[in-house]
């Protein structure tokens, strides 16, 4: 028997497997693999933060491998009225054969995949949204066809993205350079780990880490669950914006890629989002081919 395996954080994966699940989702999308290893398997998806993205790709994924997916708000279950995740891991463990979960702590999501006996996905955190990088990292190669010797650039806050994109630079060798106002650097134990594995740097000066980066990403100012934040946040973010300035001093074939949902105004501008360096939409769509592949990988 094989122990199950989680999808907690990027390096859950071995850059190996990694690559091999790119590869698969790429054979998804394309049609080359209309496979349904998920057949007579059901998801159960917590929510504990809204979600139109991950909600969906999952959903549809999932019925697109021959699965059934049911979406548990957890207002709705008992683990809103505070019935022990550990209690919850092993009831749905025997009623399902996977759980995605979104929610605020690492810890939480980690405390799931100790007492499920099925593969626990992280469908984001605090802390690290890995799903999302897996659709960025796709987008990234469809692109460039490599993600070898690219450079990305990080505008705005160290958060959930920041840290799983330093994690997937640590895992894969690319150049990451984040540029995050004072106090609003990203996770301190992540970049350490990661940043003894490979170049990345991180600066206040958003120009500076965008000079020929070869993707340009960035993400809203306050996430959620940061909502009180959100004036706080305006003043200190300021000038971390993407827009055609700091376009102008990346690579001319750039990329830029934002995770949505985006504040245009704010992180970044209408004309950026819109214009033809953007790839945000492709970013979207590769969720749903990126997290098939996951799914076969950890379900099947
Ligand atoms: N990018 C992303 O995770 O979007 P949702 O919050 O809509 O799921
Ligand atoms: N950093 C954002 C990402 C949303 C997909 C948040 O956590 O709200």
């Amino acid at each position: 028997m094989h122990a199950k395996r989680d999808f907690l954080r990027i390096p859950d994966l071995s850059a190996e497997e990694l690559l091999d699940l790119l590869e698969d989702a790429r054979e998804m999308k394309a049609g080359i693999n209309t496979d349904r290893p998920l057949t007579g398997k059901t998801l159960a998806m917590i929510f504990a933060k809204s979600s139109t993205r991950t909600r969906v790709s999952f959903e549809v994924g999932t019925r697109q491998l021959g699965g059934d997916a049911l979406f548990l708000s957890s207002r709705d279950i008992q683990l809103g009225r505070g019935e022990p995740i550990r209690d919850m891991a092993r009831v749905l463990s025997r009623m399902v054969h996977g759980i995605m979960i979104r929610t605020f702590a690492q810890a939480d999501v980690e405390e799931l995949a100790r007492y499920a006996t099925v593969p626990v996905i992280n469908g984001l955190t605090d802390l690290r949204h890995p799903c999302q990088i897996l659709a960025d990292l796709l987008t990234m190669q469809e692109a460039f066809g490599t993600l070898e010797g690219k450079v990305v650039a990080w505008i705005g806050d160290g958060n959930n993205m920041a840290n799983s994109w330093i994690e997937a630079a640590g895992l894969l060798g690319f150049e990451l350079r984040l540029a995050c106002p004072e106090g609003y650097e990203p996770d301190h134990g992540i970049f350490e780990t990661n940043a003894a594995r490979t170049r990345i740097v991180i600066t206040p000066d958003p120009d500076e880490a965008a000079a020929g980066a070869h993707v340009v990403t960035t993400d809203v100012w306050a996430s959620m669950g940061q909502e009180s934040e959100q004036e706080l946040r305006k003043v200190a973010f300021s000038g971390y914006v993407v827009d055609d300035d700091l376009m102008a001093r990346a690579a001319p074939d750039a990329i830029v890629l934002h995770c949505l949902p985006a504040h245009r105004g704010e992180e970044i501008t209408e004309s950026v989002l819109e214009g033809p360096q953007s790839r945000v939409f492709d970013e979207a769509e590769n969720r749903l081919h990126a997290q098939k592949a996951l799914l076969a990988f950890l379900m099947s």
